[in-house]
């Protein structure tokens, strides 16, 4: 497969983001479009946890956020909620979505309405370490180095072709949080970066492969 998605485009990319948690990655993707280092505008904010910090900082910004009860599984979004979340990013004109620390599995479907335009960060170098808490599975595991990947969404899990990688060496100090802390210094470079390469058009893909046509 070779896909340039966005060849020319001159618009601000419009994202849609799928959160959880904190929203620290948001923040950064927000950050750099009010910085004008990233040509994109943040369409629409969803979390399927009802007081998501992710929510607070989307409103902060004056942004279009929702929860979206994602009822009745606890760790994949399927049938009518999986529906609600297509049929709202649809609406606010999403042309990527940017899943950020949004912890549930999405389906064919939601891939199928996506093409191409799902997008995951994952807090450590894949393929090691995909699931939950990495950076602590890096550090049990005993990894000299961790960090974080942005890649496509497929129908596996963490699977897709990666976009951008950063590196972050794990110190014999490191508890799991002060290694998340680091990890997440990269990932809020990560992201943006990822988005600036897929609005103006700079990357391909060939089977796995992701190229920087810069
Ligand atoms: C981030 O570290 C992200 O990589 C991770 O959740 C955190 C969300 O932080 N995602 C996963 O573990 C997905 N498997 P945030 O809410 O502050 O952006």
């Amino acid at each position: 497969m070779s896909l340039i998605p966005f060849p020319g485009q001159s618009e601000p990319l419009r994202i849609g983001v799928l959160g959880s948690g904190s929203g620290t990655n948001m923040q950064s993707i927000q950050d750099a479009i009010e910085a004008g280092t990233l040509n994109a505008r943040i369409v629409c904010v969803l979390a399927d946890v009802p007081n998501a910090g992710i929510l607070d900082r989307a409103r902060r910004h004056n942004l279009p956020c929702a929860y979206l009860d994602p009822a009745p599984w606890k760790t994949k979004l399927e049938g009518p909620a999986e529906e609600r979340y297509i049929q709202t990013l649809q609406e606010a004109g999403a042309q990527v979505v940017v899943l950020a620390g949004f912890m549930r599995i999405v389906k064919a479907r939601f891939l199928e309405a996506f093409p191409n335009r799902v997008l995951n960060i994952h807090p450590a170098l894949l393929p090691a370490f995909p699931g939950v808490a990495s950076w602590k599975q890096a550090l049990d595991y005993g990894a000299k180095v961790a960090g974080v990947t942005v890649h496509f969404v497929d129908a596996g899990t963490d699977s897709g072709p990666i976009i951008v990688q950063r590196a972050v060496p794990v110190l014999d100090t490191d508890t799991p949080e002060s290694l998340h802390a680091r990890i997440q210094v990269e990932e809020h470079i990560a992201y943006p970066e990822a988005l600036r390469l897929l609005g103006a058009g700079k990357l391909r893909i060939e089977g796995r492969r992701v190229f920087r046509n810069d």
